[in-house]
């Protein structure tokens, strides 16, 4: 098998030190890792600042080291100390590194004595990455302030110092303060029956890898959604919330069934403000979650679909580095599909498939050669270099094929023993491959081979062969598109009646880059695009729209972009705005009324895309 060097020279070495590789981190693993983490926060919303006190349990791997390296970007370390067996402790010298623009700054704690304990006392930054901070008047019910995490890929660096690579797991127990009135959870078990009392612990007793390490805080209220679910979400959103996902029991039952028990205990979902930069992330029992797939019809659900299965595939069975997320994403969105045929049928399942299929078709030729292999060379790959539609799409693409080549129920039985093998470990794509070879390819010859195998995870591209399901609605919706925009077919005479949103997204999807000016007035006079309330079918309306010049649709598309922070909806219309000077100057007027209400993520997202227009302008 071809092993990266430096991967291979890793491994001669000392097993451990392949995991010393993770250059996203300034982490030393192979020196002492961190098994268990106990926190203890004061969350103060008036200077938008966690006051933490970080307990680190360490396990010395080399008996001669000397120091402790962690990750942080942005804290304020007050003090760093040994905590002895007897409960003493001993103040320890530590140095923090200038900060570097993506890793942050390496925190280098002399630990001449290896002691069992380092406790961190510090304090985060009100611009932390990793956290969002809205005032009162930027929640739905304005009563209370909100705020939250989110950790991947680097980002719990900027809220709790540690070896922020998952390569390295840790369980941990937290002790939150807040103002009373506000509820306080984390990604750990939580009691729907807490009282507002301020006072908030947890315990996590599964070890869990840093980016999976969450906390959110606010008016938040819960209602059970079945046995061992629930949503959580400010209280006039929480009704809503638990209708569109009232089959979470049926989810939760459909995966256990094709990959073995639930491990966590509950799966609870937090729907959080419409700035949250994701559609969801699968943090461990708490799902945190976009309420733009609120849609009121389920169509939408499979994002819990897929932050369920990161309970299998991700949460249980880690991606070793950044390098390797198509492990985590690969196959939670194969995963993802079969949960939704299982559930909602056959027929949504592939319309789903299709639609990234086809995306990705068309995406991933004009990708740097590097960026289109599952798992490219990891020089110079950055934690979210690795993060496009190739992991997602192109991962389960793999996946599907596989199952289509060994059949159903091998490569079902293949895929449960995989995540029972790994559970709970963090592995590269090479050991994932070292365990596919020997229970997978040479276990059912004449099937598929290794080179395939490797073309399809080295390799550019999409391997020709690679199968696609079929869609009959699809095809029709193709027929018709195709009518529409010959003027064969009036806008208006569309059979776009019973479209569902993915057969709406895949309409919008293929139409061309910039359509006739005309055709998109006809298209907005027939189906009042403009103004939807489904923010799926708005992102690619509003592209459209703003693409082929319809300047109509941009005050409704700066309603969308203002309202909504999630990247995936919100940053291709900037980058459609920023195409025109016109548009541009339109977007930064839209941004600075938004920025406020963005999360740090977004707001640097955005501004990326408004300087580089601004550099190719000049
Ligand atoms: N783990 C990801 C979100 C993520 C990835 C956050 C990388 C930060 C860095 C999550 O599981 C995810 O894939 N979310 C998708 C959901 C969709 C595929 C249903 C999203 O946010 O759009
Ligand atoms: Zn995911």
């Amino acid at each position: 098998m071809r092993l990266l060097p430096a991967l291979a020279f890793g491994m001669l070495m000392l097993p451990l030190a392949v995991y010393a590789n993770d250059p996203n981190s300034y982490a030393q693993p192979d020196q002492v890792r961190v098994t268990h983490l106990d926190l203890d926060l004061r969350i103060d919303f008036p200077h938008k600042q966690l006051d933490g006190l970080a307990t680190l349990k360490l396990d010395w791997k080399n008996p001669q080291a000397q120091s402790l390296v962690l990750d942080t970007r942005d804290l304020n370390i007050a003090k760093v100390e040994a905590l002895g067996a007897d409960g003493k402790t001993t103040p320890l010298k530590y140095a923090l590194a200038p900060r570097d623009k993506q890793l942050g700054s390496k925190l280098t704690i002399a630990t001449p004595r290896r002691p069992a304990q380092v406790r961190i006392v510090y304090t985060t930054s009100p611009e932390a990455s990793g956290l969002q901070w809205l005032t009162p008047a930027q929640t739905a019910d304005k009563k209370l302030p909100f705020m939250f995490s989110q950790s991947e890929s680097i980002h719990a660096r900027s809220w709790v110092p540690l070896q922020d690579s998952p390569a390295i797991r840790f369980t941990y127990d937290a002790h939150v303060s807040a103002p009373k009135e506000v509820r306080v959870v984390m990604s750990a078990i939580n009691d729907a029956k807490h009282p507002l009392d301020g006072d908030f612990t947890f315990d996590q007793p599964h070890p869990i890898p840093s980016y999976l390490l969450a906390i959110s805080a606010g008016d938040i209220a819960v209602k059970e959604t079945g046995p061992r679910s629930a949503v959580y979400a400010e209280p006039s959103v929480v009704d809503k919330a638990a209708h569109e996902f009232e089959d979470t029991e049926k989810l939760i039952a459909t995966t256990e069934q094709l990959y073995g028990p639930y491990a966590w205990g509950r799966y609870d979902i937090l729907v959080l403000p419409p700035s949250f930069p994701y559609g969801g992330m699968e943090n461990p029992n708490m799902t945190f979650a976009t309420p733009t797939v609120l849609v009121g019809d389920k169509s939408l659900v499979s994002l819990v679909s897929h932050e369920l299965a990161h309970s299998w595939s991700g949460n249980l069975v880690t991606s070793a580095a950044w390098r390797d997320i198509w492990l985590n994403e690969g196959f939670t969105t194969y995963v993802q599909g079969r949960i939704t045929e299982a559930v909602y049928g056959k027929p949504l399942a592939d319309e789903e498939a299709l639609l990234s299929a086809r995306a990705l078709q068309k995406s991933i030729g004009a990708m740097p050669v590097n960026s289109q292999k599952l798992a490219p060379d990891p020089r110079g790959v950055g934690a979210d270099d690795s993060l496009s539609d190739v992991a997602y799409d192109k991962g389960s693409w793999f996946l599907r094929t596989l199952e289509l080549r060994f059949g159903r129920d091998d490569f079902d039985a293949y895929l449960k023993s995989y995540f029972h093998h790994f559970a709970f470990q963090s592995i590269t794509t090479e050991r994932m491959l070292d365990y596919m070879k020997p229970n997978l390819i040479e276990k059912y010859p004449g099937k598929m081979s290794m080179e395939e195998v490797k073309a399809w995870v080295y390799g550019k591209g999409i391997p020709e062969d690679a199968p696609l399901p079929d869609s009959p609605r699809f095809n029709a919706i193709d027929q018709q598109r195709n009518d529409f925009l010959a003027g064969k077919l009036a806008a208006a005479k569309l059979d776009a009646k019973g479209w569902n949103t993915q057969e709406w997204m895949y309409f919008l999807d293929r139409l061309p880059d910039v359509a006739p000016l005309d055709k998109l007035q006809q298209l907005d006079a027939a189906w009042h695009l403009t103004g939807t309330p489904n923010a799926e079918i708005g992102m690619r309306w509003y592209s459209h729209a703003i693409a082929g010049g319809d300047k109509d649709v941009w005050t409704a598309a700066a309603e969308h972009m203002t309202r909504i922070g999630r990247l995936y909806l919100t940053t291709p219309l900037y980058k459609a705005f920023a195409k025109t000077p016109e548009g541009l100057a339109y977007a930064e007027q839209v941004y600075a009324k938004a920025r406020s209400g963005y999360h740090p993520m977004t707001q640097q997202a955005v501004e990326g895309i408004i300087a580089k227009a601004k550099s190719k302008k000049n």
